[in-house]
């Protein structure tokens, strides 16, 4: 480099830090009470039940082997930072409250110290391979959505410690509430463990997690929540993991699992349509199978090229312990895969999947 490109750099760096201080100098007074600066939080809070789809970290200090608090996870997070949310980077929360002005991030409840201003705007209880079958979660000793319902209690304590009662209850009150499980209950437990496969066919399993899923939104309305997100299941057979254990030599979309997930969510979208009030609570159901399917089926429109394998390792089975740096290898290009590891979507994929949910759903969810 010349003396002469030096100096024209320095002037270029010299006039982008002047504009930096501009820019910032003329943001508005109070701005970065949302964090992510882009306008007025359009809900105070999120809150978040579920599993490892939105599982920021909370599994990181339990005694159980469903943890992504190693490499490769996080290798496109801040500082390549392994947090425990199951991806590469971000998850669909994170995602869900930037796109609402909340935050930037999403935090677990457990295993982190939260500020007053976490606390305020949201957390998320969920546990990676917890399940509406209360056998799910103890499989793995990891939260039972009962236990995420516990901690609720616990958080609105120390909310109230923050901002007094009638604050409190003003957060709750504006809060979306998130609810996502279910595939764990239907992967796992049931099409892997023989627990409930010889007691129970697929409707009655189905039955079972729906009567699951009803008493969770109950359980939920009951804490105070006026807004409330039912996410439905994916298209589980199609996950790279599943293709391997059911899909024959060629790893097709297995059509049980899927059976199983699409009666789930029909079956939920019924109870949803009962159980919504907007006088009270209004409950959302949140179709994800769709889109989910639109990227595994034509993800050379979506930029994608590898829709079967996950992008650590083979891609065909490793997931949480088994997708480890130390042990496997990771795919040249992550952003062209729809998922990281073998059951969960790369960060690239989520973002997809959130814009879906807020052109689709958002409407309906803040009415
Ligand atoms: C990685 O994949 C993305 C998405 O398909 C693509 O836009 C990008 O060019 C790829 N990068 C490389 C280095 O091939």
């Amino acid at each position: 480099m010349t003396m002469k490109m030096k100096q024209q750099m320095m002037n270029k760096l010299g006039l982008l830090v002047v504009a930096v201080a501009v820019a910032v100098a003329m943001a508005p007074a109070g701005s970065f009470a949302s964090s992510s600066g882009r306008g007025a939080p359009m809900v105070p809070a999120v809150i978040v039940f579920g599993d490892s789809i939105v599982d920021p970290g909370n599994n990181n200090n339990l005694k159980t082997q469903i943890k992504a608090n190693h490499a490769p996870y996080g290798m496109d997070f801040a500082n390549s930072e392994p947090t425990g949310r199951y991806s590469n980077g971000l998850i669909p929360t994170d995602f869900i409250v930037q796109g609402l002005n909340v935050k930037q991030l999403m935090p677990p409840y457990l295993g982190v110290e939260l500020s007053p201003e976490d606390l305020k705007t949201g957390v998320s209880f969920a546990s990676g391979a917890t399940g509406y079958d209360p056998l799910t979660p103890v499989i793995v000793s990891v939260i039972t959505l009962d236990q995420q319902i516990e901690y609720f209690h616990e958080y609105r304590k120390r909310l109230v410690g923050v901002v007094g009662e009638e604050e409190t209850a003003r957060i709750i009150d504006g809060a979306l509430f998130v609810v996502c499980a279910g595939t764990d209950d239907i992967a796992n437990t049931y099409f892997t463990t023989p627990f409930r496969s010889v007691e129970y066919d697929i409707p009655s399993y189905v039955d079972l997690l729906v009567s699951g899923a009803a008493k969770l939104l109950d359980q939920v309305a009951a804490l105070g929540a006026r807004r409330i997100g039912f996410v439905g299941l994916p298209p589980i057979g199609c996950v790279p993991s599943q293709r391997t254990l059911g899909g024959g030599p060629h790893r097709r979309c297995e059509e049980k699992r899927n059976y199983a997930a699409k009666l789930f969510n029909s079956r939920m979208e019924e109870v949803i349509a009962a159980k919504t009030n907007p006088a009270t609570t209004r409950m959302v159901y949140v179709d994800i199978y769709t889109i989910l399917q639109e990227l595994v089926e034509n993800g050379d429109k979506y930029g994608f090229t590898e829709t079967t394998r996950g992008c650590c390792g083979t891609g065909t089975i490793e997931v949480t312990g088994l997708c480890d740096a130390r042990f496997v290898d990771i795919c040249d290009n992550v952003s062209n895969h729809v998922f990281f590891d073998s059951y969960h979507p790369t960060q690239r994929a989520y973002k997809i999947i959130v814009d879906y949910i807020f052109d689709n759903y958002l409407q309906f969810l803040l009415a």
